[in-house]
């Protein structure tokens, strides 16, 4: 069945796939397509409307992105944002010019209530703003719907064309009422019915999987982080014993976490795959024996990873694909299109150069991770792990600062299993992302009647959207008390508790 599908025109702004995941929040498939896509491939595709992103240029240079005006007649709806609302003002003539006052942040915008857009929209309403140009005139027969002091459209419209932009951004957590607007355009003005939903993605992609690899024989790294999880329950709906998913426990895993992958995709799971475990704690102790540097921590892990992947997939021959459970922040982390790089992805990387296959299979890609999760529920993959907190590639190996130990990891598991218990029992678990840390600081302390001198464990919880800021979590003081007092008594070798406060910047999230 074909199903209801808005274009978001990607004119190089940050928040693209963002617009996207709102309207698909909203039941609406939504697709992301740089703005070089041709008007008849467009037209062929038979959306029910298109956005337009923001972006960094100016509308009225000749060199920044343009679309062929006849996009306009389409009679099918188009919300311009930002960029996008200012190349709707230039294209059909309007003025946009540098703002004398440029807006940036929580801005409160006046709206005009009659507005489809604005249905149910409270008359003053805060809303991202984030730009230098502006639209000084609004073309001649569209009327403002939006204003600030110092923008005099904030927001306009045609709607006996359905043509409608804001210069803030909907799309943003900090307009308030922004998924109302998008939901507002895709129901009102659209007129979607709302057709999509995450288990039409999941049978979807199984469809297309199995088109893909006929077949063809499949390998999965899994490490038991839900990105890898998903795809990999995804890979084996799709294509049963065809696929083979290796599983390294580099022995820096979380306490009992290697039992629990092997649980859920061992031969006692529930999946039909091919699940080789392979043991390599001793190895990567061995490797990791004095070095302190974190960066040369990191490497030695992420080659010796790739070392033991290599080792297990030569067993297995030649495979005809590879599967990654790359989602979409690590492709923008990575750098795509026109976005600016914000930082290279930084997890065990390189697999592809070790291993004979033809493709690689990337079937979450276009989602975020809580769209990630929630395919995850949809295939029935338990919740422990599908709602698994995020967890570095190299493990507890960056959470040990300093030399790495098997004493020093049985240490931080053991801290790290009892501040997650208590949380959960405390029912803070969407706290944000929490975790027990090594310090590599012995003290001295009193026990019984006896002296210690013993290491120093960190607690850390921070809040968090996006990874690249976030902020120290307010944990109540009976709860951080409570987890102090059994690290202390139950986890020897520990004396001395501590909460991290520190935000990121300046901070980072893991330690090392
Ligand atoms: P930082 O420490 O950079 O962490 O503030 C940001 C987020 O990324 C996770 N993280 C990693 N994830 N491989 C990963 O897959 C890594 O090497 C890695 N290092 C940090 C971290 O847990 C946090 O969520």
């Amino acid at each position: 069945m074909k199903k209801e599908l808005v274009i978001v025109l990607d004119f190089g702004g940050q928040y693209n796939q963002l617009i996207a995941r709102r309207v698909r929040e909203c039941n609406v498939y939504c697709e992301v397509h740089p703005y070089t896509l041709g008007l008849d491939e467009l037209k062929e595709m038979n959306p029910k409307g298109i956005i337009f992103t923001g972006g960094p240029n100016s509308a009225y240079s000749e060199d920044s992105p343009h679309y062929p005006k006849e996009i306009f007649e389409l009679d099918i709806p188009i919300l311009g944002i930002c960029y996008g609302s200012q190349l709707m003002a230039h294209t059909l003539g309007g003025r946009v010019e540098t703002a004398p006052v440029s807006e940036y942040g929580k801005t409160e915008v006046e709206i005009d209530r009659s507005s489809l857009l604005f249905h149910d929209v409270e008359e003053k309403t805060i809303c991202w703003m984030s730009h230098t140009d502006y639209i000084a005139k609004a073309p001649d027969d569209f009327v403002v719907t939006a204003t600030t002091p110092v923008c005099p459209v904030a927001a306009m419209e045609n709607p006996d064309k359905k043509l409608y932009a804001t210069q803030f951004h909907p799309e943003v957590m900090h307009t308030i009422e922004g998924t109302k607007m998008l939901y507002n355009f895709v129901y009102k003005v659209c007129g979607c019915q709302g057709d999509w939903q995450m288990s039409s993605f999941v049978e979807d992609t199984i469809t297309s999987v199995r088109e893909k690899v006929g077949n063809g024989k499949v390998l999965c790294a899994l490490s038991g982080g839900v990105d890898s999880s998903v795809a990999a329950v995804l890979l084996s709906k799709a294509i049963g014993k065809q696929l083979t998913c290796v599983f390294v426990d580099h022995g820096l895993l979380r306490k009992n976490e290697g039992d629990e992958v092997e649980n859920v995709f061992g031969p006692n799971g529930p999946y039909d795959l091919n699940f080789i475990r392979v043991n390599a704690q001793e190895r990567f102790y061995n490797k990791l024996a004095g070095v302190t540097e974190p960066e040369e921590k990191r490497k030695i892990i992420g080659e010796e990873f790739i070392r033991v992947f290599e080792e297990e997939a030569k067993k297995i021959g030649t495979v005809d694909f590879l599967v990654q459970g790359t989602i979409y922040p690590d492709v923008i982390e990575s750098g795509l299109g026109k976005s600016a790089v914000i930082k290279s992805h930084h997890n065990v990387g390189g697999l592809p150069d070790c291993v004979d296959f033809r493709e690689i299979i990337e079937p979450l890609r276009l989602l975020f991770k809580d769209e990630v999760r929630r395919a995850g529920r949809e295939l029935g993959i338990p919740e422990y792990l599908v709602s698994r907190q995020p967890f570095p590639g190299p493990g507890l190996g960056i959470r040990i600062i300093g030399e790495v130990t098997a004493e020093k990891v049985r240490i931080v598991q053991d801290a790290d299993y009892i501040y997650r218990e208590e949380i959960a029992k405390a029912g803070i678990e969407d706290l944000g992302q929490y975790f027990a840390a090594l310090t590599n600081m012995r003290s001295v302390g009193v026990m019984g009647d006896g002296r210690t001198y013993d290491y120093a464990v960190a607690l850390r919880a921070v809040n968090t959207t996006d990874f690249m800021t976030a902020e120290c979590s307010e944990i109540p003081f009976e709860v951080l008390q409570k987890v102090m007092n059994r690290i202390i008594n139950e986890v020897k070798g520990v004396n001395r508790v501590m909460y991290d406060l520190t935000s990121k910047p300046p901070g980072t999230i893991e330690f090392e």
